[in-house]
């Protein structure tokens, strides 16, 4: 059955994490100025939605994730005067503009927490406060020496989930930073300025939200211990809380019903079985992230302390089973973003074949059934960064995680975990966009806040414009016919070769439009046989051609066939 149509299903997005994109006014950070300033690169690469990372204001404890003000535009960002220059120089090309909607938490600089602490009557529930648990020999008004937390959660940054704070005398929950307070959803108060707040920037005319972490809002309200054995104690207990379901449908009456818009839900440890609560016909939202894909290098034990080498058929089979299993929901399709590392480094070659794994991928990430998101640079195969000190990192996960684990004595320093952090620092995709082969890339003229990739000599949009075969270009062919194709949007998936550690197949099939795609995972040649009968060769990732059968696909090799 063809899925109905939409536009969102249609759209290719693009995502800017605006403090690495342009910086037009020397201070180190990219701001909104220089994102119009790249308006018709976005054009040239005829991308149709835009999804720009948070650009509140917020004190940057996480990157713009604790947002002080949902309604003001973070000063080194820019103005809001040029905030709306940007959404109508995207319209103007047909480019539409979804924003990053983070609720889950404020930053305890926002006004709520600020009165909140001051428990002013109005706003002290807006907060998830508890006691905590008094030791035996406590005094009449213990302090935090004698009080343990509530639970044993943990915050996705390392350390308790729990902070003690002596004006209010009263543990708050913060599932991330210490200084991104959860909301409280159970408050009626909370999801009605919540709903106000979303439906004030729908009416300045944006095309819909991503989600942060949107799973998290409900909590169940005896905050039970988690088990210790997860990577993110408490998971099992936050991420499909027991009136999350009810929390989105509200949601939705509230703010994006009857409004033509595009949503897309972060939801860490979301489970296939559970999504149709979420997407689909009648579902609150348009798709979801779900994280089955890039927690395959996880260790089941270890979490995100042990980098697990990962099987192409492990990925195959969480690829099948959301391609297959959705009914009437719909994909998201992505492999990295600004927590991810980058895509060419962890599931590609960033050495030998960075260039035809990068194709590689994007053949992967436009050829799938979901709505493909790209991420700024791996259009052009920008690779991790060769940290060598935590001192050159700003992300709030991995300096977190690192410190508290050297003040736990779990490890001793830096040196141990360099390699892992390499690796897995969710700075490696948030270094600067790397324009050309100058100084600083090109984003800035100052001092960039985090290093530009020593690669920007070679790896950088000004080179890749230049030339017909390189990453950018096919990037562009891909996109081209992805959009003048029925088939590759709403055409059926079909695995083929599940067995196959080294190559990717599938078909997209609508009516008799067919397309084949092969993909080889590896460094080494692949030989398979693929049922390639009156099937002609549309993109690949190599300039020739090769004949005969079985086929054989070289290094990293991608192929597109149609019938
Ligand atoms: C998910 C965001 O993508 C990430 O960058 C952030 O740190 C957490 N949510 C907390 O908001």
């Amino acid at each position: 059955m063809t899925p109905e149509r939409a536009w969102w299903k249609e759209a290719i997005v693009y995502q800017i994490y605006p403090q690495s994109f342009n910086d037009t006014d020397g201070d180190g950070v990219g701001d909104i100025e220089g994102i119009i300033e790249q308006l018709d690169y976005l054009d040239a690469l005829d991308i149709d939605v835009v999804w720009l990372n948070p650009v509140y204001e917020s004190p940057h404890h996480d990157d713009g994730y604790d947002v002080s003000d949902y309604r003001a535009i973070r000063e080194e960002y820019g103005t809001m005067e040029q905030w709306e220059e940007l959404l109508d120089g995207l319209h103007d090309r047909d480019i539409r503009l979804i924003m990053d909607l983070v609720v889950n938490h404020t930053s305890d600089e926002h006004e709520w927490f600020v009165a909140a602490r001051e428990q002013d009557p109005e706003f002290e529930d807006y907060y998830v406060w508890k006691d905590g648990h008094a030791a035996e020999d406590a005094t009449d008004s213990p302090g935090p020496a004698d009080r343990t937390p509530p639970n044993n959660w943990e915050s996705a940054f390392g350390g308790s989930a729990w902070q003690w704070d002596d004006e209010v005398g009263q543990y708050y929950l913060h599932l991330f930073d210490e200084h991104q307070p959860d909301l409280d959803w159970e408050n009626t108060d909370v999801r009605d300025d919540v709903y106000e707040m979303m439906n004030w920037w729908l009416d300045k005319g944006i095309d819909g939200f991503r989600l942060d972490v949107i799973n998290l809002i409900s909590k169940p309200q005896e905050y039970p211990d988690g088990s210790p054995h997860t990577d993110w104690v408490g998971i099992e207990h936050f991420s499909r809380g027991p009136r999350l379901v009810e929390f989105l449908d509200e949601m939705n009456d509230e703010t994006f019903a009857g409004r033509d818009t595009m949503t897309v839900g972060e939801m860490a440890a979301l489970q296939l079985a559970d999504a149709g609560d979420y997407v689909g016909a009648d579902g609150p939202l348009d798709m979801v992230f779900h994280f089955d894909h890039v927690t395959l290098d996880y260790d089941d034990e270890d979490g995100w302390w042990t980098v697990v080498d990962w099987d192409l058929t492990d990925l195959k089979q969480v690829v099948t089973n959301w391609q297959t299993g959705l009914d009437d929901g719909w994909n998201a399709v992505y492999l990295g973003n600004h927590d991810q590392p980058r895509i060419v480094s962890r599931f590609g070659d960033d050495g030998a074949y960075r260039e035809e794994s990068a194709k590689l991928l994007a053949t992967y990430l436009l050829t799938l059934r979901g709505t493909p998101f790209l991420f700024q640079g791996d259009e052009i195969g920008m690779t991790n960064y060769p940290w060598e000190t935590l001192a050159e990192q700003e992300d709030a996960q991995t300096v977190g995680r690192v410190k508290a684990a050297i003040e736990a004595g779990d490890i001793e320093g830096f040196d141990e975990v360099k390699e892992l952090v390499r690796y897995r620092s969710r700075d490696n995709s948030r270094t600067p966009m790397q324009w050309d082969a100058s100084e600083h890339a090109g984003f800035t003229t100052g001092d960039p806040w985090l290093p530009v990739n020593p690669n920007h000599e070679s790896v950088n949009v000004a080179a890749e414009r230049d030339r017909e075969d390189g990453i950018l270009a096919y990037y562009r062919e891909l996109i081209d016919l992805r959009h003048e194709t029925d088939a590759l949007v709403y055409g059926e998936y079909e695995l083929l070769l599940p067995e196959d550690e080294q190559v990717f197949a599938y078909t997209r099939t609508l009516d008799d439009d067919e397309f084949l795609v092969a993909l080889n995972f590896s460094d080494a040649a692949a030989t398979v046989d693929l049922p390639l009968d009156d099937a002609r060769l549309v993109v690949g990732n190599y300039d020739d051609e090769p004949t005969g059968e079985p086929t054989t696909l070289r290094p990293y090799e991608a192929r597109v066939y149609r019938r």
